[in-house]
Formats: C-alpha cells, structure tokens, sequence
C-alpha cells in the first residue's frame, strides 16, 4: 500500500509526450484514487490527451482501490473540449475537427471509442466513482461527471451540456446516464436547449446526490468516501452489479440474480 502511494502520489499520468495537454494527475491513498483534472489556468479544458490518460489510468488503477475520486482544480470542474479542437491549427499533436473531418469517417469513430474509454472504466462494479464538481461542467466535463457514479456539488455548480449549441452530440458516454438519471424529458429539455443547470434543480432532479458550500467540497467527499469504505468489499461489488443490472431484468430475473449473489456470498463468508 505504501509503495503505491509512494510511486503515484502526485505524479502525472503517463501520457508520453502529450502529459502536459493531458492535465491529468492521479494520487493512490490505499483504497482511494483521487484524479485530478489539474489545468485550472484554462479552466480544465479536455483534450485527446486528456481522455487517453484518463483511459490509461483505468487501465492501470492498483488493484486495492475501492473509490475513485474526480475532480477539477481551480474555480472550474472543466470547461468542456478544448476551443482548440475548433480552429484550424487545432490542439499541437492532436489536431482538429478540421483535420478530422479530411480524414476517414471510420478513423475519426475509433478514436471517439479511444476518448470513450477514459470515461466507461469509471462504471466498473469493483469502484464506486466520485465526481466533485465546483464551478461550471460543460459539455465534456458535464459527461465527466456524468460518467461518475455519484456527485457532490458546491453551490456554485452550472451543468451545461453545450454539445448541440456548437453543432455536435454529447458523445462521451453521457447520454445514457443523463437520461437514467433525470428521465428522457428532462434529458431533452437540457441538451437541446443547452440551458445551465444549476445546483438547486441539480439537486432536485437526481443530478447531484448533495449540495454543499463550496469550502465544504472536500470535506463532504470524504465523509462519503468513509461511508463507502464501511461497508465489506465483495458485498458492495457485488451489490453494484445486481443494481446495474436492475433495468434492463425484470423483476424474476432480477431475484434470480439476487439469488446467484447471494450463494457466492454465502458460501465466501460461511463455507
Ligand atoms: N478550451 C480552451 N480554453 C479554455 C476553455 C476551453 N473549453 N475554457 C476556458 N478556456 C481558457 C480561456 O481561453 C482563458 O484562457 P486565457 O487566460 O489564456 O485567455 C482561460 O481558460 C480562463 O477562461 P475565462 O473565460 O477567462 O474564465 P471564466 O471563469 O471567466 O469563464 C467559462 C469560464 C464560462 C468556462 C468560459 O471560459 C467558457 O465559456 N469556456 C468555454 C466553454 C465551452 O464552450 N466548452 C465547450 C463545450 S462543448 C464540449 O465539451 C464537447
């Protein structure tokens, strides 16, 4: 445990010669993995480079860990895609929807698979995700945090998916959990109408699980980081998968998966 937190304490993902676009920093604590979006200058803007060391980070994360914190550095979670991407010269490296839409159709939808990447890993059933947004989340960074489990928020929070604003589609995994969260009405009205959301209807619609003063951010994540952590390891991954699963079973199959859970817990604990 130590030598994990000595070998990633502070350090930068490892993202070659793209790291500093990348802005991502990752610190491993025991059970708990904070990531850090770490370019508040330009308000946590996400680039390609960002999106691959998000996914390496998946790739890699150490075995032991159970939570996994998200949050942005600065007054900004993040400010989306970075404005880059649009113009022609595009982001150094990474180049830009200009040069993207030159290219084959089938290239540019791998690599929208490869960003998608850095945001599917944090729904896996062995961590539970959390995003602590303070100041705006737009587009990229609302999917960010949509691509969390939970979200603690400060009561300076503005969610904005602004995608259908600038012509494009939210396309980094948000649309889902955007709708399974505040139903597909309310998924609508927020993405065609690209309005903000602040903290008070976050709250109120199921975007945000609490709400707190923006000094108070981090304590409240770490009070539900311990409440996570209080409860036995297999039985929360296992009791994550049942509830992802619920939707899409019905009630019978649904029991019957309680039902094949529960032998495996029982024969861990008992046999
Ligand atoms: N990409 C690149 N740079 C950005 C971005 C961005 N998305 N957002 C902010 N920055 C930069 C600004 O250019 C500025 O840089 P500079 O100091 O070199 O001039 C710096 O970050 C600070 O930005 P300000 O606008 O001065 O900060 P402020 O706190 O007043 O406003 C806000 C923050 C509201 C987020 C504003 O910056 C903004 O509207 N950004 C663009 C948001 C956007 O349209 N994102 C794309 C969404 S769509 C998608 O993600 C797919």
């Amino acid at each position: 445990m130590a030598e994990a937190q000595a070998q990633q304490r502070g350090g930068y993902a490892d993202d070659g010669p793209a790291t500093a676009e990348g802005g991502v920093r990752l610190e491993v604590d025991g059970e708990i993995a904070t990531i850090t979006l770490a370019r508040p200058e330009k308000r946590n803007a996400q680039t390609f480079a960002t999106w691959s060391a998000l996914a390496r980070i998946g790739e890699s994360l150490p075995e032991q860990v159970r939570v996994v914190v998200v949050k942005g550095e600065g007054p900004s979670f993040s400010a989306g895609i970075d404005l880059r991407m649009f113009t022609p010269e595009g982001v150094p490296g990474q180049g830009s929807f200009g040069s993207a839409a030159k290219s084959d159709g089938a290239d540019f939808e791998q690599r929208i698979r490869q960003a998608q990447a850095g945001f599917l890993w944090l729904r896996r059933p062995e961590i539970v995700s959390i995003a602590a947004v303070q100041g705006h989340a737009i587009g990229a960074g609302f999917q960010l945090a949509l691509s969390c489990d939970l979200r603690i928020v400060a009561d300076d929070v503005s969610f904005c998916m602004k995608e259908p604003a600038l012509g494009l589609v939210p396309d980094l995994t948000g649309t889902k959990p955007l709708v399974e969260l505040v139903g597909l009405a309310k998924a609508i009205d927020i993405c065609l109408t690209a309005r903000t959301v602040h903290a008070d209807e976050a709250m109120r619609i199921g975007l945000a699980e609490r709400v707190v003063a923006g000094g108070d951010l981090d304590q409240a994540v770490r009070e539900k980081v311990a409440q996570l952590l209080s409860t036995n390891r297999d039985a929360a991954v296992a009791t994550k998968r049942l509830l992802q699963g619920a939707q899409a079973r019905t009630l019978e199959e649904q029991s019957v998966a309680e039902g094949i859970e529960q032998a495996a817990r029982i024969k861990a604990l008992f046999g």
